[in-house]
C-alpha cells in the first residue's frame, strides 16, 4: 500500500517505470501492477522527471520590476544603482511577500530547490533576515538555499565585510562574492581569497559572482581555482556567469579550464540575463554574452544553467520556468545536436543538484519522493515545448496540477484539438 503511485511515466533516461511514494520517500520502482494507493497519478505517455534546480537567482529582488523606475539602459551597473536606490526604501515584509509570491510560481512550475544570493550590502540586513523567513516558510516544499553576496563589493563597500559574516552567523548557508565589481583586480583577488578562507573555516561553501562583465582581462575565475584548489574545496565551490570567458585569449583559456576541472569548480551561466546584459558596450560584432559552456564540460567540468532574475532591477521578464532558461542557454550556447540538447535539461535538473550538493535527489528508490510531470515525451521535447507541468510531487505531496498545453482549433473544416507534441520518427 502506497501513499502515491506515478503510473506509467517516461523517465529521462527513456525507460518506463511506475514510482511507489510512501511519506515523503520513493519506496519502489519499476511494474507495480496491482498495488493499491491513497492516490494515483497516470502519467502514461508523459515524461517524469526529478525537479528543477536553479542554482543562481536573487529572491530578494524578485518581483519590482518598475520600483522606483526601470533600468534604461539595460545594463547591468544601472542594474546595481537602481537596487541600490530600491533597497533603502522596500520593507522586510514587502520583500518576504514577493519572494513567497514567487515561490508559489516556482512550485507550480516544478521547481523546487533553489539558491538564491541575498544582499549583505545593508547594515540593517532586513533582506537577509527576511529571505531566512522564506526559507523556513517554504521548506515543506522548495529547498532554499541562502549565498551571502555582498552586492557592493566586500571590500569596496565600508560595512559589507561585517555585515557578510554578521549573515552567515543569522543562518545563511554558501559564502558569495562580486570581485569584478571590487575597486581594483588586486582587491577582487583578495576578495576571493578571504571569502575562501572564511567558507573552508566555517565548512560551507563557495559560489561567487565572477568576471560578469565583458572585459577579457578579468580572470578572478583563476583566483577562485587557486582557493578552491588550496583550501580543499574541491567539489564546494561555483563560479557564477564568467562571462568574460567568452573574450578571452584562447591559449589562455586552454590553461584555464584544467585548472578549472582540476579544483572542481562549478560553472553557472545565466543565459537569460546575460544575453540581455552583455554586450552593450559594443556596436559590431557585438558578442554573445555567455561563457564556454561546451568547452567546459568537454573538460569535465559541472556546468548548471541559472535563472538569476524575474522581473526586476536587471530583467523585466521570466516566470520561474527553467525549461525557459535551458532554451535560451540551447540557443546561445548553440547546444543543438541531441545530445547536447538533451544536456540542456540536465543542466537544469541534475547537474544544477550537482551543484547544490542536495542529497536523496533523483528518481531512485531511498530519494525523496519530489518530481514532476510534463507534458512531453523526452527531455528534449520538454526543453522544444517549454512543456506543460501536468503535476508536481514535493517530498511525497502533490502540490499542483496544471492542464495540458494543447489548444482547441475552431478553423472551419478543420476543427479539433492541437497537439504540439511531436514524437521523433
Ligand atoms: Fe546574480
Amino acid at each position: 500500500m502506497f501513499d502515491l503511485i506515478i503510473k506509467g511515466g517516461t523517465l529521462p533516461d527513456g525507460t518506463v517505470a511506475d514510482i511507489g511514494i510512501t511519506g515523503d520517500r520513493i519506496t519502489a520502482m519499476g511494474r507495480l501492477e496491482g498495488a493499491e494507493a491513497g492516490q494515483v497519478i497516470d502519467a502514461t505517455g508523459d515524461l517524469v522527471s526529478p525537479p528543477f534546480v536553479d542554482p543562481h537567482f536573487h529572491l530578494d529582488a524578485t518581483l519590482s520590476y518598475g520600483l522606483p523606475r526601470i533600468n534604461a539602459s539595460g545594463t547591468l551597473l544601472e542594474g546595481i544603482g537602481l537596487w541600490g536606490e530600491l533597497k533603502q526604501i522596500v520593507t522586510e515584509e514587502e520583500m518576504v511577500a514577493r519572494a513567497l509570491e514567487y515561490c508559489d510560481w516556482a512550485a507550480s512550475m516544478g521547481l523546487l530547490a533553489i539558491r538564491s544570493h541575498v544582499d549583505t550590502c545593508d547594515d540593517s540586513l532586513k533582506g537577509v533576515a527576511a529571505m531566512l523567513e522564506v526559507r523556513d516558510k517554504v521548506k515543506g516544499y522548495i529547498d532554499l538555499q541562502l549565498v551571502a553576496f555582498p552586492q557592493d563589493g566586500f571590500y569596496r563597500d565600508p560595512t559589507a565585510r561585517d555585515n557578510t559574516l554578521r549573515a552567515l552567523d543569522m543562518g545563511v548557508d554558501v559564502v558569495g562574492g562580486i570581485p569584478h565589481f571590487e575597486r581594483t583586480m588586486a582587491d577582487g583577488a583578495a576578495s576571493v581569497r578571504e571569502l575562501c578562507e572564511i567558507a573552508a573555516a566555517r565548512g560551507l561553501r563557495v559560489d561567487m559572482h565572477c568576471d560578469e562583465s565583458d572585459d577579457p582581462m578579468s580572470r578572478h575565475i583563476e583566483t577562485l581555482a587557486y582557493e578552491a584548489q588550496r583550501l580543499r574545496l574541491q567539489g564546494r565551490v561555483a563560479g557564477s556567469h564568467l562571462t568574460s570567458m567568452h573574450s578571452m585569449d584562447n591559449y589562455y583559456v586552454s590553461k584555464l579550464l584544467p585548472l578549472m576541472a582540476e579544483a572542481g569548480v562549478a560553472a553557472i551561466p545565466n543565459p537569460l540575463i546575460n544575453i540581455m546584459l552583455q554586450g552593450r558596450h559594443d556596436t559590431f560584432p557585438k558578442r554573445r554574452g555567455l561563457t564556454r559552456v561546451k568547452e567546459m564540460q568537454a573538460q569535465g567540468i559541472t556546468v548548471g544553467w541559472g535563472q538569476d532574475c524575474v522581473r526586476d532591477p536587471w530583467y523585466s521578464l521570466g516566470t520561474a520556468d527553467m525549461l525557459d532558461v535551458a532554451f535560451m542557454g540551447l540557443h546561445v550556447a548553440q547546444m543543438s545536436s541531441p545530445e547536447e540538447m538533451r544536456r540542456c535539461f540536465d543542466m537544469v535538473t541534475i547537474e544544477n543538484a550537482r551543484i547544490l550538493g542536495l542529497t536523496d535527489y533523483g528518481l531512485h528508490v531511498g530519494a525523496v519522493a519530489s518530481l514532476v510531470v510534463l507534458d512531453a515525451g523526452d527531455p528534449i521535447e520538454a526543453v522544444r515545448l517549454r512543456a506543460a507541468r501536468l503535476a508536481v510531487v514535493s517530498k511525497g505531496r502533490v502540490i499542483a496540477r496544471n492542464p495540458r498545453g494543447d489548444a482547441t482549433l475552431e478553423i472551419a473544416g478543420r476543427p479539433g484539438m492541437v497537439r504540439r507534441r511531436h514524437p521523433v520518427a
